[in-house]
């Protein structure tokens, strides 16, 4: 029996629907980073905050930003503002963020650091994102849906364990190599975590979730069998045990010709396609009631113009005829001009009626 605050949410959320397995005209959409520093009412909010953690775990801040893209532009979801690195901090590894240099972590290098990450009080430190996700879905109408989020574990662990972004992700690679057997313990511990963590958003008013593996693609193919669809695959599960008919999504960057055996694995129901994927494979080989999101490229929406529509329309064209959210294939990038935002939707919704 489906719950009943999930079908009436079904009904009154086209983005919920599409979500769920339903065609819907014109294509909902979403941005992934929609809320961000593009945005000036973003940078105000932000200067009020200590530092950007400050401003992750303080409710009525991190709800205000959350709030602004879908005020300015009534977009069909707002996602909770928080960021996938919280885990980390919520589990005692010492995380910043600093301006121009992106998050820089004390690095976990062993079994030991492992065995010290306390998961004990992990959702205490938590609770104030569930409380941004209830207060969304308290002002929100139910035709806009609110998305929960987490990191997927290889995407967690490599920033764990590098201590910083960058290209490679040489150390984590190295230590799954050298010893898998640690490396697995702290996926292990991110499996957990992660499952609670999406399962304590849903209770408090999340209608979907998407899982962010933005290093998916750095992994050779039994790696990524190992850390990336074997992990997300385990969280799925819990959440589709613990929370039946809330859709998951499942964004496995730059993993191209390994999607097919992770939308087939993993149990996602909804795959989140990143830009290098081509637009008409996706359509062919992805089985076609699986709704799919995404794969706009963020430059096309920094340019706007003639070059936006080429993409809009192409994008749409391809995937007709399925369950389609609209969205990028990366997140917004700082330099987008915020008009642009308007001039996508105003094209996704035309596009869409054509
Ligand atoms: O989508 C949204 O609007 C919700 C908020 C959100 C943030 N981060 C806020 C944020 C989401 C969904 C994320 C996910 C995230 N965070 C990912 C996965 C998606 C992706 O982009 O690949 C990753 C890898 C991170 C880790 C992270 N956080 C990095 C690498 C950085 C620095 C680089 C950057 O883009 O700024 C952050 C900081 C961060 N997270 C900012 C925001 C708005 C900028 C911080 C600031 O305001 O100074």
């Amino acid at each position: 029996m489906m719950n009943p605050a999930v079908m009436e949410r079904v009904i009154h959320s086209p983005l919920v629907r599409v979500l769920r397995g339903a065609r819907v005209d014109p294509v909902p959409l979403w941005l992934m980073r929609q809320a961000g520093r593009y945005l000036p009412e973003y940078q105000q909010v932000r200067a009020e905050a200590r530092d950007f953690l400050d401003l992750c775990y303080r409710p009525e801040l991190a709800f205000e930003v959350s709030l602004q893209p879908v005020r300015r532009y009534g977009l069909d979801a707002a996602i909770v503002f928080a960021d996938i690195l919280l885990v980390a901090d919520a589990l005692g590894q010492r995380v910043e963020y600093q301006a121009g240099e992106g998050p820089v972590l004390e690095p976990i290098r062993t079994l030991g650091d492992v065995k010290r990450l306390a998961a004990a009080g992990v959702h205490d430190r938590l609770a104030p994102v569930y409380e941004t996700v209830r207060r969304l879905r308290a002002s929100l109408p139910l035709e806009t849906a609110v998305l929960g989020f987490a990191g997927a574990p290889w995407t967690v662990a490599a920033y764990m364990v590098e201590g910083r972004g960058n290209r490679d992700f040489a150390t984590p690679r190295r230590w799954a190599h050298e010893d898998a057997p640690a490396f697995g313990q702290l996926i292990g511990l991110l499996v957990d975590v992660t499952a609670e963590y999406l399962g304590a958003q849903i209770d408090a008013g999340a209608d979907a979730v998407q899982l962010f593996d933005s290093w998916a693609g750095v992994l050779p193919s039994p790696a990524y069998e190992q850390w990336c669809i074997a992990p997300v695959t385990a969280i799925v599960e819990r959440v589709h045990l613990s929370h039946p008919g809330i859709p998951v999504i499942g964004f496995s960057r730059t993993a191209s010709p390994m999607l097919a055996q992770f939308a087939r694995e993993s149990g996602v129901d909804v795959l989140s396609l990143d830009t290098a994927v081509p637009t008409a494979w996706a359509a062919r080989e992805l089985a076609p009631e699986t709704p799919l999101q995404g794969n706009l490229d963020p430059y096309a929406l920094v340019t706007g113009g003639a070059a936006l529509r080429t993409e809009v329309e192409r994008i749409i064209g391809a995937w007709r005829g399925r369950p389609h959210v609209f969205n990028l294939g990366h997140g917004i990038v700082p330099e987008t001009p915020p008009e642009h935002i308007a001039e996508l939707i105003a094209l996704v919704r035309s596009a869409s009626a054509r």
